[in-house]
């Protein structure tokens, strides 16, 4: 008998996020920084990874303890071949009532159209300035602004509207260009969201310093096109959303670093290897991959699963928030492995 499962603070399991691979086209400074991920870097091997029947089976143990909501992530999800295919998949499990993907946009141009008709429901494309340089400063210099524009164009296209566009917003880097993006995309239709830079996994160097907050973001496009509120679509919306006072679109804040949203969190994340993580803190996930793969029957996988939900004691940003913002001891050798924005998807 299942029964949706909640974990330590009541927290139901609503949300799975799937990392699809491990590699991306991009290098962006603060998730995959260039010096750290060269031409020699070993991504991981064929074998370790998921394949599309072991995701889908996971998808289907997760519905029935109360996950309605797939989003697909990477690194950059479009370098997995045949994605479309896991899509139409998991658009057949009875449930799932929400297929999204969050992805850079450099490849959509020859695959919007088909992720439309497999069922894909939803797209975030990441893209953090629309000024050429500070574009290519943040994304490694690898493909250019033209590539992601082209994209969210095609996407436009093939009947996506509402696309969600993501932008990391790294004081010193690229503030001073946050007003262009969100001009650029104002009476598009699409929401541009400002997510407040996180201290995610271990190699980015993570300063509190360069952390614009939420609030900085606001006032200072509120100063030149005024906003106001907007109540959540759901209980446990990341992101606050503000419109136009003028009626020419919406916008969005993420404010993980400044205040924390924890309380709703109902998210869990499986990474390229098939590891459950239920915070995008964690230090390694639970190993699913091994039962998925030694004849672990359905029963006894899903029932790890519950287990592990309702073992949930996590609440990491505000935890950080409440111990005054330290910052974390990011490459040190003692410092604990935390998973990567790239193995995890964001
Ligand atoms: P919707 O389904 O459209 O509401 O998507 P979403 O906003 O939940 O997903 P998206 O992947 O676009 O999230 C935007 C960004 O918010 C991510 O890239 C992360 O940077 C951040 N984020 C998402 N989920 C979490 C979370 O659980 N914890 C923290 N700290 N940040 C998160
Ligand atoms: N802080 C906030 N957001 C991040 N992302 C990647 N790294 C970070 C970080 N350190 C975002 C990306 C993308 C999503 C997968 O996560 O911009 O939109
Ligand atoms: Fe790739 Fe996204 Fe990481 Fe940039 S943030 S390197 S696009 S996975
Ligand atoms: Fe959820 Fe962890 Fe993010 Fe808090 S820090 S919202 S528990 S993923």
């Amino acid at each position: 008998m299942s029964s949706v499962v909640r974990d330590q603070y009541k927290r139901p399991l609503h949300d799975l996020r799937v990392s699809v691979t491990d590699r991306c086209n991009f290098r962006c400074t603060y998730c995959m920084p260039a010096e750290k991920f060269g031409h020699d870097y070993v991504f991981m091997p064929k074998d370790q990874i998921l394949d599309f029947e072991e995701i889908l089976r996971v998808l289907s143990l997760v519905v029935p303890l109360g996950v309605r909501k797939l989003r697909l992530t990477g690194g950059e999800p479009l370098l997995r071949k045949g994605l479309h295919e896991l899509i139409r998949g998991a658009r057949q499990i009875p449930g799932i009532e929400d297929i999204a993907m969050t992805t850079n946009g450099t490849l959509l141009k020859r695959t919007a159209g088909q992720l439309r008709r497999e069922g894909l429901s939803r797209l975030t494309v990441s893209l953090d300035s629309v000024d050429p340089e500070v574009f290519s400063v943040m994304n490694g210099g690898r493909l250019s602004l033209e590539d992601v524009l082209a994209g969210i164009a095609a996407a436009e296209e093939a009947g996506f509207t509402g696309i969600k566009i993501n932008c990391v917003v790294q004081k010193g880097v690229n503030d001073h260009a946050i007003l262009d993006l969100a001009r650029h995309f104002r009476g598009t239709g699409h929401v541009v969201r400002f997510i407040e830079y996180m201290d995610v996994g271990n190699r980015n160097g993570w300063k509190l310093d360069e952390v614009l907050t939420a609030r900085e973001i606001l006032d200072r496009i509120d100063q030149s096109m005024p906003l106001e509120p907007v109540e959540s679509n759901y209980v446990g919306e990341v992101a606050r959303r503000y419109r136009y006072r003028d009626g020419s679109g919406e916008i969005g804040v993420i404010t993980s670093v400044s205040q924390p949203f924890c309380g709703d969190c109902s998210r869990a994340r499986l990474t390229t290897d098939g590891r459950l993580v239920t915070c995008l803190f964690a230090e390694g996930g639970a190993d699913l991959r091994a039962l998925l793969r030694d004849g672990t029957s359905d029963e006894v996988l899903s029932a790890r699963i519950r287990e592990i939900w309702e073992g949930r004691t996590d609440r990491y940003s505000e935890e950080r928030a409440t111990a005054g913002d330290q910052e974390p001891d990011s490459d040190s050798a003692s410092a604990t492995r935390r998973v990567e924005m790239y193995e995890v998807g964001g």
